[in-house]
């Protein structure tokens, strides 16, 4: 995601604008730029990097005046962090400057129709055609160099946002309507921020908070056409909107984590979101998965016949649970090696090898050297990243982006849930190239993916019972955590979120195992939370997990149930049962994993303990 503000009032926009994006610098920081309209002339400043990047640039190059802007700071989609894919985009005229949150799905055919109406773009971005698209409207209105009749930039908008297809925010000024900033959102945020003789757009209220409390809500498929004194608000079709007016309560602190405590609480209630953009344009005409940036020839990708996952920490949970996906879709032999064995234990490898590393940050080292020694053995390597441009993509052959956003938090939460949608579209793709799924079969599971935010958002919405049973486990000394087939690298990674966030002992097993030893760790009263597979799914599983509940209950322990709502047969033996919607069996760590999260987070927090950066870590290990 990316952060956006725009500007229209008494002050200089740049000043304005600048802050505003400071403030929304988590959002993303791959690049940063500013446009803004002075007397009827449009003048902008991009570059790649941190937004300090940019205030050099413009302290070296001399201010911007202009009462009028628009920035961005952002979190790379389609092109690498350069300074040409820098946000905002300019048209053929240079009047005219867009700044663009979101993915436009159509781009490619947009793109070609303005190449071959002459227009010149110098960007791999989709937001670039969106620049000379208005500019085309601006022009059918206005004539090329005329001023336009105010309103003309809104109504360019919306004829523009009538074409498009995808999630967008889109925030736009141009030379010819130089009172105004236009704004338009389709699933992705953005609100107007009203002030005195001063009005705002922005991806959220942190932007603008420090200069006015009142904000207005913009509803999907709306424009705002924002100037100093005014603002307007109408439908894609041009027909006027009411606007919900609201006072934003926060402070500014608590607006960065846009109102939540943490950035982790944050980032956990991101998750169905995250999810939805991870899957955004990966389904192609008839239905068939088309995953692009991976770049490695089908034919290539035909003869592997054996995958390693290489990652660390929760990334390699993600990894455990692909290998179960990846076996039962594709019929390929798949191995899980923690990173920083990996190229210790001289593995096997060849051309037909399939290395797929899996990193949020892509620079973790561990993970980065078992790349470089997987290349040196020859093998393919597809990386599965969630920072566009970092070192472990950059070293790959190939590589599949997650949309999560940029993960402030040290606990990885939605990094995890889009690493698996990763893996799962991975699988699918190779069973598709390879023929162990026929098309309609792969349609079946693309469609239950696309049900998932909204089955992790139904968990999230039943989440008090979690943060009431943290609370009370709060002065717990350890907690076990047990889980069969996709449930087991579950449990590993709710006991890693427990260890990393509350300091506590906590260990996760597979439930079949406990009776060869850990069993011994049982005594009354010990917390012991089990993920429990659907009875829909492989129903021996279930059955076996809930002897394992019974001989732990036999110990005393107490027996926190994480199952699917309508598991009849687990409740009896349940102290606390957190129920997730049903989903399918190797989709399932979607849901169950999300009460894990919550579960740690707030008992962390019932501890008075740093949620968002828990002591002796870092959000990327970048040493071995
Ligand atoms: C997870 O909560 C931890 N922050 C840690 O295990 C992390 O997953 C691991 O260090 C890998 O990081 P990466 O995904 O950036 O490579």
């Amino acid at each position: 995601m990316c952060g956006i503000v725009g500007y229209a009032g008494h002050r200089q926009a740049v000043g304005v604008v600048l802050e505003g994006l400071g403030r929304l610098e988590y959002r993303g920081y791959d690049s940063a730029g500013v446009a803004v309209v002075d007397r009827g002339q449009l003048k902008s400043r991009k570059r790649a990097g941190k937004l300090l990047n940019l205030v050099e640039a413009l302290e070296r190059g001399g201010p911007l005046a202009g009462r009028v802007g628009v920035g961005h700071t952002r979190w790379a989609t389609h092109g690498a962090p350069t300074d040409p894919n820098a946000h905002p985009h300019v048209d053929c005229t240079g009047q005219l400057a867009v700044v663009h949150n979101g993915i436009i799905e159509n781009f490619a055919t947009l793109r070609a129709e303005a190449l071959a109406s002459g227009h010149e773009l110098s960007s791999e971005t989709d937001t670039e055609v969106v620049a000379h698209l208005l500019e085309s409207e601006m022009a059918a209105m206005a004539g090329v160099d005329g001023p336009a009749r105010p309103g003309a930039l809104a109504e360019a908008m919306r004829r523009v946002c009538r074409r498009l297809q995808g999630a967008f925010t889109l925030v736009a000024v141009d030379g010819r309507d130089p009172g105004a900033v236009v704004g338009a959102r389709r699933n992705s945020p953005l609100v107007i921020g009203r002030g005195q003789g001063e009005n705002f757009l922005a991806s959220d209220v942190a932007a603008f908070i420090a200069y006015t409390p009142h904000a207005l809500e913009l509803g999907q498929d709306q424009v705002a056409e924002v100037r100093a004194d005014q603002v307007r608000v109408t439908d894609f079709d041009g027909s006027p909107a009411q606007v919900r007016e609201y006072l934003v309560d926060w402070d500014i602190s608590a607006a960065e984590k846009a109102g939540y405590q943490y950035f982790m609480s944050k980032e956990i209630a991101e998750q169905p979101r995250a999810i939805a953009d991870t899957l955004l344009g990966r389904v192609g005409p008839g239905g068939k998965l088309v995953l692009d940036e991976m770049r490695l020839p089908e034919d290539e990708l035909r003869e592997v016949d054996k995958i390693i996952i290489a990652a660390c920490g929760t990334a390699y949970h993600a990894g455990m649970i692909a290998k179960y996906a990846i076996e039962h879709w594709c019929r390929i032999p798949c191995e899980v090696e923690l990173a920083s064995e990996f190229r210790y234990r001289d593995p096997i490898l060849t051309r037909t090898t399939l290395v797929i590393a899996i990193s949020q940050s892509g620079e973790t080292m561990d993970t980065l050297m078992a790349v470089r020694h997987a290349r040196d053995q020859k093998s393919r390597v597809l990386a599965i990243c969630n920072v566009n441009g970092s070192s472990i993509p950059r070293e790959s052959d190939a590589v599949l982006y997650t949309r999560a956003g940029p993960e402030v938090a040290v606990a990885s939460t939605k990094a995890f849930l889009t690493q698996l949608v990763g893996c799962y579209l991975v699988a699918l793709y190779l069973a598709q190239l390879q023929g162990t799924k026929f098309g309609d079969e792969v349609g079946s599971v693309i469609d239950q993916l696309m049900r998932m935010p909204a089955a992790v958002d139904r968990v999230l919405d039943s989440m008090d019972q979690v943060r009431e049973l943290a609370r009370e486990l709060a002065g717990e000394r350890c907690v076990l955590f047990l889980g069969r087939h996709v449930g087991y690298p579950v449990a590993l990674e709710g006991a890693l979120k427990l260890k990393e966030l509350a300091y506590m002992q906590a260990e996760g097993f597979a439930a079949g195992e406990l009776k060869h030893g850990p069993i011994a760790l049982v005594e009354a009263g010990l917390p012991v939370v089990v993920v429990v597979p659907s009875p829909e799914g492989r129903a021996v599983l279930h059955d076996k997990i809930v002897s394992n509940i019974q001989e732990v209950r036999a110990r005393g322990a107490r027996v926190i149930v994480v199952a699917e709502e309508g598991d009849t047969r687990v409740r009896p033996y349940a102290d606390t049962l957190i129920e997730v919607p049903q989903v399918p069996t190797l989709l399932q760590p979607l849901v169950t994993a999300v009460p894990l999260q919550v579960f740690a987070c707030a008992l962390a927090s019932a501890k008075g303990l740093d949620v968002d950066q828990p002591r002796n870590l870092a959000k990327s290990v970048t040493v071995e």
